[in-house]
């Protein structure tokens, strides 16, 4: 089995286990709520309803590929990384936990091909969802203390933390620029900075300190992981407008529809053309989506963000090259880094 597959069975147990503290008597259809939300149960549950599960891999990833104790490892004869897997799920359960309550802040009805939480349950429900998935990421990188001293587990919850401030930070800006209209490329960076790449770079600093890497290593990790969540967003923004709703398992409308300033868009505004005008005269209907999509497509916003998706993806192996990471991890987490360009879900 190849050590992607290796791990992805490893991070499926591991968020399985860490959900089952919710599985108690009085309170089943809140612990299916949260199995719906991960994709395990409920109708379409299966491997499209999990998501890619990208964040806990690259934890993993990074922390095979730095790791300086490969001898011991095949002396105990078990991986290495497989005692960063609580970090790995703490991850994962965070990523679920903002994308329950960012369906209800941009009112999205579908996500990873089904119904998102609040459609099913209501939004109040939901909100309680997204709190339960948040609490069970804190009490699984606790679990580190099983492997990992004090210390180390205590600066791991804190750098997941702090990127779950800035989380926050950027899905406050994602909100509030939905009200505005003076919006400029510059203003992209910090939003999604704060929403996407606070968490990826999170995933390869965190990996990084679980295996043992060098204060420069770790560094080196953690701006790979923050260019890769910029090239990702960016990717996410391309697919969002021109991409194939059954495969990324979300309405390609609703960026248009519901007037987030994602990059095509804001680069689109900046060309004061037909776009912008249309953009200006109030919100874009379904009936036209198609047509105002084509219509950007024309003025050079697909092709543009393209580039920067590209542009952002290079500097991350640029970084990921200084971090020097060793081994057959050390591959895989280059080719998920080139995966990520050409993904189409
Ligand atoms: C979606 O992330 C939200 C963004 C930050 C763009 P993913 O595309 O990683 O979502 P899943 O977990 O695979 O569904
Ligand atoms: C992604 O936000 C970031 C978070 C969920 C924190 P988006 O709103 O851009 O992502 P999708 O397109 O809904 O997955
Ligand atoms: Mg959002
Ligand atoms: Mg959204």
């Amino acid at each position: 089995m190849n050590i992607q597959k290796q791990m992805l069975e490893a991070i499926e147990a591991e968020l399985q286990k860490q959900v089952a503290r919710l599985d108690q008597p009085l309170t089943k259809q809140f612990h299916e709520m949260l199995t719906y939300h991960m994709g395990w149960t409920g109708e379409g549950a299966g491997s499209d309803a999990t998501g890619k599960r990208i964040r806990p891999l690259l934890v993993l990833l990074t922390t095979a590929s730095c790791s300086n104790d490969r001898e011991k490892d095949e002396a105990a004869r078990s991986p290495y990384w497989l005692r960063a897997r609580s970090a790995a799920a703490a991850i994962e359960l965070v990523h679920n936990f903002s994308l329950v309550h960012d369906d209800i802040q941009d009112n999205s009805d579908k996500r990873r091909g089904r119904n998102t939480v609040w459609v099913n349950w209501g939004a109040p429900m939901a909100i309680n969802v997204g709190d339960a998935l948040f609490v069970l990421a804190n009490q699984a990188i606790l679990d580190l203390t099983e492997y990992y001293p004090a210390d180390v587990v205590r600066q791991a919850a804190s750098i997941l933390n702090n990127s779950c401030l800035d989380l926050t930070r950027g899905q406050f800006m994602d909100m509030s620029y939905e009200e505005r209209n003076d919006l400029g490329l510059d203003d992209y960076w910090p939003m999604v900075g704060g929403k996407t790449s606070a968490l990826l770079a999170a995933c390869t600093q965190i990996g990084a300190l679980l295996g043992n890497a060098s204060e420069a290593e770790q560094d080196a990790y953690r701006f790979f992981g923050w260019h890769l969540g910029l090239a990702f967003q960016v990717q996410d923004d391309i697919l969002g407008i021109w991409g194939d709703e059954a495969l990324i398992g979300k309405s390609t409308a609703s960026d248009l529809v519901e007037g987030k300033n994602s990059l095509p868009i804001l680069y689109g505004l900046g060309k004061q053309g037909k776009f912008a005008q249309r953009w200006a005269e109030g919100p874009i209907q379904l009936s036209e989506v198609n047509a105002v999509a084509s219509q950007l497509e024309d003025e050079g916003a697909r092709s543009y963000a393209e580039e920067t998706s590209e542009a952002e993806t290079k500097k991350a192996l640029e970084c990921l090259d200084r971090a020097n990471p060793r081994g057959e991890a050390g591959e895989a987490i280059r080719q998920l880094a080139n995966m990520l360009l050409k993904r189409k879900q």
